[in-house]
């Protein structure tokens, strides 16, 4: 498989979840947030079966993309992620991650995806193991380490999740992989810290960014410039 990354060698991506936007005010946030020069917008599609709740879908994240022109990252919460890829191909995302809980064979869909031109991530719940991850970073761009349990934003970081991140990022290092390392849930400017030390690399976050005191553009900053400050410091030494 080949499949170009652009970005692949940026050290520090940060992507705002609009599940955390004034959804009456879509439009202004996402001008807000594009403020910021944001790496991704990330879009969190629940179908209220895989988990709990229900949020936005294509019909919504089409008016959005044609607000902006970040890149979308769409974030597949759903049983049927297959059906759902086949919808939001035609919006040209550059990342489709869907959940290695809801399919049989990841590397099908993995497949389709780079078939429709598209990045293909792959996430794992906060009880799955690494392990079945693995072997497929030879095949994706994408891993996503879920830092709180999916479905809902505002939930607090789970640090017990820090190895994880830890040991994904040496498997991508050590074999020489160019596999975007990204984390959802909780991401705030003391939580980066210590997702950037264990070697994250793209930073998902909600309520971090929409609801900071001095709105989207100055919290996608302020991550930014953290995220950077750790990850420059540490490799330095
Ligand atoms: C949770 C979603 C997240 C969520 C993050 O299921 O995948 O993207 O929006 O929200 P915060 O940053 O508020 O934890
Ligand atoms: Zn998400």
């Amino acid at each position: 498989m080949m499949h170009t990354k652009a970005d692949g060698d940026k050290l520090i991506r940060i992507a705002p979840s609009l599940l955390a936007a004034n959804i009456l005010q879509l439009g202004d946030e996402v001008a807000a947030a594009a403020a910021g020069a944001p790496d991704l917008f990330h879009c969190d599609i629940m179908d209220g079966s895989f988990v709990p709740t229900i949020s936005f879908g294509y019909e919504i994240v089409s008016v959005m993309k044609d607000h902006t022109h970040i890149p979308l990252d769409i974030h597949l919460m759903v049983v049927d992620p297959d059906a759902q890829v086949d919808l939001f191909a035609c919006l040209n995302p550059e990342i489709i991650t869907f959940h290695l809980e809801a399919v049989s064979s990841p590397s099908s869909l993995i497949e389709k995806l780079h078939h429709l031109g598209i990045r293909a991530g792959v996430s794992i719940k906060p009880e799955s193991p690494i392990e079945p991850l693995l072997e497929l970073l030879p095949d994706l761009e994408l891993i996503l380490v879920m830092t709180v349990e999916p479905g809902a934003g505002g939930q607090p970081f789970m640090l017990e999740m820090l190895p994880k991140v830890a040991s994904l990022s040496a498997a991508i290092r050590d074999g020489g992989h160019n596999v975007m390392l990204e984390v959802d849930g909780g991401i705030n400017a003391e939580t980066i810290v210590a997702a950037v030390r264990a070697g994250a690399d793209t930073f998902v976050a909600g309520t971090a960014i929409f609801r900071h005191l001095h709105g989207p553009a100055v919290a996608i900053s302020e991550l930014r410039e953290i995220a950077f400050r750790v990850a420059t410091d540490d490799s330095a030494t």
